[in-house]
């Protein structure tokens, strides 16, 4: 069902919120589970969330036993899988793609539409089948599928040109059971990356230098069962953060690994408002403070989060003076900006970066949400703007945040969704 969010804005948030475990973790977590061979993965802290569940739907028609039990998943995986993936599932999501190494390290074969995901740029895959062929596997593109095979997968260097997250994720995956050792270089460093890379170690295999940009996969012929635990997911954290910021609040978020928002922490603390820091916890304190304009650049972790862009952009609307925001990760992820000067937010867009004068008050409005955290930055202004607010498109945002709506307004946020007859509605 379409629906929408009414949020009437304007009330500063205060109290307390816990982190979900981390989507982009679970997710490569769950894929790696067909790495194994009649066996079962519990994986603990896995958030209930719409991109979940499609991995948990695509895992079952390869032939995976999926059982949800609260906030655990346990994969039971058969002798033998399917490898073929269904296009309906594959198209809704990018992260579908991660399916691809540990299918062929696995079954000597994958097939994989050329998967979907949020409208936030090209995202072809093409390091992952870079990776995929260096190791030994042949690859052709059929009909717009990806047909994968190889009779065996060798250890071998390879290079990534930007250190993707899902390439990362997938040639590791892939290499488990190659002969020898092989060797990722510009591998990406993301702390989902580290998750992955614990529980394949979990599993048996032999991962090292994950962190540090080059890995080393020795390759193993057997995994064993286990139990996985996912991290706390950085940029839940990071959004929650900045919904205390921009209402001028007090919110304190709880289950956060601090290493993992070090770029999110530095950049609100540069503009001025208060933070108080614990073992697990951080309290952003933005009551009775000058904030001031800060400008940053999205870089591939530990640089500030492409993630957690859009949302930063929102805060930088009401703030004192100019922030120049530069996106460098994906191309087009600048879609809420429109959004955003329809709530009466002063932004220049220019080619990859957008140059924010900061207005004393945003003013509410019916905007769309067009991707996952562009969809949480039209919330967020919302919940700072006068009046009310309708976001659209609120499919988007569920991919990616578990009860969103239930922990805006444990905070004091008043908001409110509801059904949404798109087609007969004046503006969409
Ligand atoms: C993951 C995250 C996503 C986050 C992104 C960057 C998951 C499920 N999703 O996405 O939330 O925004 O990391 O932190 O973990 N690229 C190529 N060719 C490839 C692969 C990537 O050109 O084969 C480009 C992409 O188009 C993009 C950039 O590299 O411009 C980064 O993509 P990547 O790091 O692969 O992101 P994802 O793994 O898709």
């Amino acid at each position: 069902m379409r629906s929408k969010m009414i949020i009437r804005g304007g009330k500063s948030l205060n109290g307390e919120v816990t982190t979900q475990g981390a989507k982009n973790a679970a997710l490569p977590v769950i894929a790696a589970a067909l790495l194994l061979k009649g066996k079962t993965l519990k994986v603990k802290h896995v958030p209930k969330l719409e991109d979940i569940y499609t991995m948990a739907d695509l895992l079952r028609q390869l032939g995976v036993e999926v059982r949800h039990v609260d906030h655990s998943m346990v994969l039971s995986v058969p002798e033998d899988l399917c490898w073929e993936t269904p296009k309906a599932l594959v198209s809704k999501m990018r992260a579908s793609s991660l399916v691809l190494g540990p299918l062929l390290a696995r079954m000597g074969k994958a097939i994989l539409p050329l998967p979907g995901g949020c409208a936030i740029g090209s995202r072809p895959i093409d390091l992952h089948l870079k990776g995929l062929t260096k190791l030994g596997a042949e690859i052709d593109l059929v009909h717009g599928a990806v047909h994968a095979q190889a009779k065996e997968l060798k250890g071998t260097r390879i290079y990534l040109d930007f250190p993707s997250v899902g390439a990362t994720e997938n040639i590791m995956m892939a290499a488990v059971f190659a002969k020898g050792e092989t060797i990722i270089e510009n591998a990406a460093r993301e702390p989902e990356i580290t998750n992955l890379a614990d529980a394949l170690k979990l599993m048996g295999c032999k991962i090292e230098g994950v962190g540090t940009g080059i890995i080393h996969v020795e390759g193993t012929d057997n995994l064993n069962e286990t139990e996985v635990e996912i991290i706390p997911d950085r940029i839940e954290a990071g959004t929650f953060m900045v919904a205390g910021a921009i209402t001028r609040g007090k919110v304190k978020v709880k289950n956060v690994m601090l290493e993992h928002i070090d770029a999110t922490l530095a950049k609100l603390e540069e503009t001025g408002i208060n933070i108080e820091i614990e073992q697990n916890a951080v309290t952003v304190d933005a009551r009775d403070c000058k904030m001031k304009g800060v400008s940053l650049k999205t870089l591939p972790y530990p640089g500030f989060p492409t993630d957690m862009q859009p949302q930063f952009t929102a805060l930088m609307t009401i703030a004192e003076g100019t922030s120049v925001i530069k996106e460098t990760v994906f191309e087009s992820r600048f879609l809420h900006i429109s959004e955003l000067k329809c709530m009466g937010a002063n932004i220049e867009l220019q080619g990859n970066t957008a140059i924010v004068n900061g207005v004393s008050k945003l003013k509410g409005a019916e905007v769309r949400a067009t991707d996952l955290r562009a969809g949480a930055a039209l919330v967020l202004a919302g919940l700072a703007a006068e009046d009310e607010t309708t976001v659209y498109g609120l499919g988007h945002i569920r991919r990616g945040y578990e009860n969103f709506e239930d922990k805006l307004r444990s905070l004091g946020g008043e908001v409110e969704e509801l059904p949404s007859e798109e087609n007969g509605d004046s503006k969409w």
